[in-house]
């Protein structure tokens, strides 16, 4: 199957989960990743607000935020087109909604920082294999933006983050996307193998 089909099957059936379904796999989903010891040293952490059936992540950010991690969320870059900015998050932040609905912090008063000097990446998903390879909404956003991680030198670590079932025998992948280092569900933490991290 093509991406557009796999998107189109995969947003469904993530869209068939209930709010409080994706509440109680977002849990699980703190557990997996706290599982994970360079998770749990990262110090900048980004992470994405529920859209369009994602599994919820409110309570990682909770979590996060207890531990005292500086939490960041994407913005859609406003001179930069197709790119991501990443501004910091926290109770004060102004939000506002883009152009897709999404909630997400005014560019204009947030405190910024470039992707490379973020510990780890939170990626939302519509589907995964084991590989790392990454199925999103099709807009190309995280790819552009994380484009420079194909080369050498220091890099945040890529989480996608999704429920059991997004997880898809062998994704087809285009020269542009950018793989995953590791896989969080609500069941288990998966890295991927010949992934340094
Ligand atoms: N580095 C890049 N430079 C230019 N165009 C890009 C780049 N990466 C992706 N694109 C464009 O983005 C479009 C969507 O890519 P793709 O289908 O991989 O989206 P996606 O990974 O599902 O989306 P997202 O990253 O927003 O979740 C493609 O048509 C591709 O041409
Ligand atoms: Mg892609």
């Amino acid at each position: 199957m093509d991406k557009a089909s796999l998107r189109r099957e995969m947003r469904r059936r993530r869209r068939a989960v209930s709010r409080s379904e994706s509440r109680q796999a977002g849990i699980r989903l703190a557990s997996s990743l706290h599982s994970n010891p360079a998770f749990c040293r990262s110090p900048r952490v980004a992470v994405y607000l529920r859209n369009d059936g994602e599994i919820d992540t409110s309570h990682l950010i909770q979590r996060l935020r207890q531990r005292g991690v500086e939490v960041f969320l994407p913005v859609l870059h406003p001179l930069k087109k197709g790119h991501l900015a990443f501004i910091r998050y926290d109770n004060n932040t102004p939000m506002r909604r883009n152009c897709y609905g999404i909630s997400e912090p005014d560019f204009r008063y947030g405190q910024k920082v470039p992707a490379r000097f973020l510990s780890t990446i939170c990626l939302p998903l519509v589907a995964f294999d084991e590989s790392g390879n990454r199925i999103g909404m099709g807009g190309g956003y995280y790819d552009r933006t994380l484009a420079f991680c194909r080369r050498p030198g220091v890099r945040p670590r890529l989480i996608g983050c999704a429920y059991e079932f997004q997880k898809l025998p062998a994704l087809p992948a285009d020269g542009w996307d950018i793989p995953l280092s590791a896989i969080a569900t609500n069941v288990r933490l998966r890295t991927v193998r010949n992934n340094p991290d």
